[in-house]
């Protein structure tokens, strides 16, 4: 299992997301023995091994189901182990392809936290790549070096337990293939998501390309913060500022039934002929002198006295009877949008900059 190729079938000690729902993923390393509890029943990991990555995968009761889907970047922001505030797929993406992060890119980024925005780079620069990254908690930092040992990321990433306000970026023994062509770490560019990147900015010339354009993102929840770092970012030679909110929302595609006023006169009609014949009390299962009724006398769903009339339509548009697939060719529809009320984003604001090469 790999963040950087896929492969088809689980085996044991992979890690596979458990898809519950669309806002319940689990990350579970393949263990015998281990069961997976959700709401919708209990999974047994020894039963996944075999499986490919993206089967549907029945609970071991019978009920219930998950699907096993193998681990990307974005899917990992899903569902990883949140240490911090993290950066979501929306801001990722967009700092990634607003400078220009493609393979062989080399990043610095500060701090670690909870390592989401690191997988994102350590995939998307790849073998020939290098991303750099300092975290100054050492709980957090002893957990993402953990976690990108075990997803096969330290091939390119390089994570130092390091306060990069005070200690600055460079590194004094830097592992050799993680050595630029031009010596040192040589970054094209920076993202800094820590409480003062305008400290850390005074730190960056010495690490930095002196022979291709940098580009930096400074990630702040505050303006206060902003306003610090492009003064910080002026001072220090960067040009080109921008700020940029980035307001992730997911829109629903759905289609909604159009009823026509036929159907709400029928389904009236039909209201008022089960009351006239005491079908509702009855099917309640009781008769007009209290008494409970049978099951079998209350059973009317064969005797078509109580069906609508024959709509061609075979159902009841306005409650009642059988239910309707969205886009039943029978019916007529229209499209609509909904937006998620609920969608995962860390509003920060993002304040871009570059600088050229002396
Ligand atoms: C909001 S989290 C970063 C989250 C990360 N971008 C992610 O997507 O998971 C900020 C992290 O920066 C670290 N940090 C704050 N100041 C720092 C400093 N001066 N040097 C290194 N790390 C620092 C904090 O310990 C925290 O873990």
């Amino acid at each position: 299992m790999s963040f950087f190729s896929y492969k088809d079938v689980i085996e044991e000690g992979d890690l596979v997301l458990a898809f519950i729902s669309r806002t319940d993923t689990k990350p579970i390393t393949v263990t015998k023995g281990q069961i997976l509890n959700t709401r919708f029943g209990h999974f047994k990991h020894e039963d996944m091994v075999g499986l490919k990555y993206g089967e549907q995968m029945e609970g071991a009761k019978g009920y219930g189901f998950i699907h096993l889907l193998h681990p990307t970047p974005e899917l990992w922001t899903l569902s990883l182990p949140h240490r911090t505030q993290i950066v979501y797929t929306h801001d990722s993406a967009y700092i990634m392809q607003r400078l220009n992060v493609i393979s062989g890119t080399r990043v610095i980024e500060a701090g670690t936290g909870s390592a989401s925005f690191t997988h994102s780079f350590a995939r998307t620069v790849g073998a020939a790549g290098r991303v750099f990254t300092y975290e100054f908690h050492e709980p957090r930092y002893i957990e993402a070096k953990k976690e990108l040992e075990e997803h096969g990321l330290t091939t390119n990433t390089l994570i130092t337990h390091r306060d990069v306000c005070e200690g600055g970026f460079e590194i004094a023994n830097i592992p050799a293939n993680f050595v630029s062509k031009n010596g040192g770490i040589d970054a094209d560019m920076v993202f800094l998501d820590l409480p003062s990147p305008w400290t850390a900015i005074t730190q960056l010339d010495s690490v930095m390309s002196k022979t291709s354009k940098v580009g930096v993102c400074c990630f702040s929840p505050c303006i206060e913060q902003v306003q610090k770092t492009v003064e910080a970012l002026q001072e220090h030679g960067w040009i080109n500022i921008e700020l940029v909110e980035v307001s992730g929302r997911r829109w629903e595609a759905r289609k909604d039934m159009i009823r026509d006023m036929g159907d709400v006169v029928k389904r009236l009609k039909d209201i008022q002929s089960r009351r006239g014949k005491g079908i509702e009390t009855r099917k309640r299962g009781y008769l007009a002198n209290g008494k409970r009724q049978l099951e079998e006398e209350t059973d009317d769903s064969d005797s078509g006295v109580n069906k609508l009339p024959n709509t061609g339509k075979g159902f009841n548009p306005f409650g009642r009877g059988e239910r309707v697939k969205e886009g039943d060719a029978n019916y007529t529809w229209r499209n609509v949008t909904k937006v998620e009320s609920e969608i995962k984003t860390h509003t920060s604001y993002l304040t871009f900059a570059i600088r050229l090469p002396c």
